[in-house]
């Protein structure tokens, strides 16, 4: 990491083209992650996305069955999308099992600069700020890199599950807050 401003932000409106770049580079990467995002995502679509992730977070308008959720960006100098996080402010049945409180990913050319460390340490900040007092963070059993960003930001193997229709072994950690 270097001496670069890092914040970490909700979209905001003058952040479309870096959104776009930031989808573009896990497309090239053969990550469909972000696939909605395009470049012809127009003012129009990134409006109704900026309202739609505006509402999720204060439980707004959600569908049966979805969780309040907050997502945010890690922004490198107020431009560069590093990372992004997604904070559910309760938990699923389904939730509980895999995909817990916190969901990440960091843009795969700054993999390996611990900014994923940071980014959860952040969002975990933020979840102490809606006033959870632990939250549950899981990943595949073979994700190492996750798993070393989980148990760096204090995570606590709780067990390990293989979800209901899911032949992969997910590892649960908890988190005090
Ligand atoms: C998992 C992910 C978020 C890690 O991001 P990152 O910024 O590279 O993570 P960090 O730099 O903070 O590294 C955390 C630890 O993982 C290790 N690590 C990072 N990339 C690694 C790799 N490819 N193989 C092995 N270890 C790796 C780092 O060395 C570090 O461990 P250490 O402190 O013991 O050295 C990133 O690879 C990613 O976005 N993957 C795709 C999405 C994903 O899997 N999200 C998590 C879902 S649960």
């Amino acid at each position: 990491m270097d001496n670069s401003i890092l914040t970490l932000t909700v979209l905001r409106p003058e952040m479309r083209e870096a959104l776009i770049e930031y989808a573009a580079e896990f497309r090239a990467a053969g990550e469909d992650r972000y696939a909605y995002i395009t470049a012809e995502m127009d003012w129009e679509k990134y409006a109704v996305l900026l309202h739609r992730l505006d509402a999720d977070s204060r439980n707004e308008g959600l569908p049966v069955g979805r969780v309040p959720q907050s997502v945010y960006f890690l922004v490198r100098d107020g431009g560069f999308i590093i990372g992004s996080s997604r904070l559910r402010h309760t938990l699923t049945p389904l939730l509980e099992q895999e995909g817990g409180h916190i969901g990440y990913d960091v843009r795969p050319s700054q993999r390996g600069k611990g900014y994923a460390t940071l980014l959860l340490a952040l969002t975990l900040e933020e979840a102490r700020s809606l006033g959870l007092k632990s939250v549950l963070v899981t990943c595949d059993d073979d994700n190492y890199a996750s798993a070393r960003v989980i148990e760096k930001n204090g995570g606590k193997l709780l067990n390990k599950v293989v979800p209901e229709d899911s032949n992969q072994l997910v590892r649960r950690y908890w988190i005090d807050l």
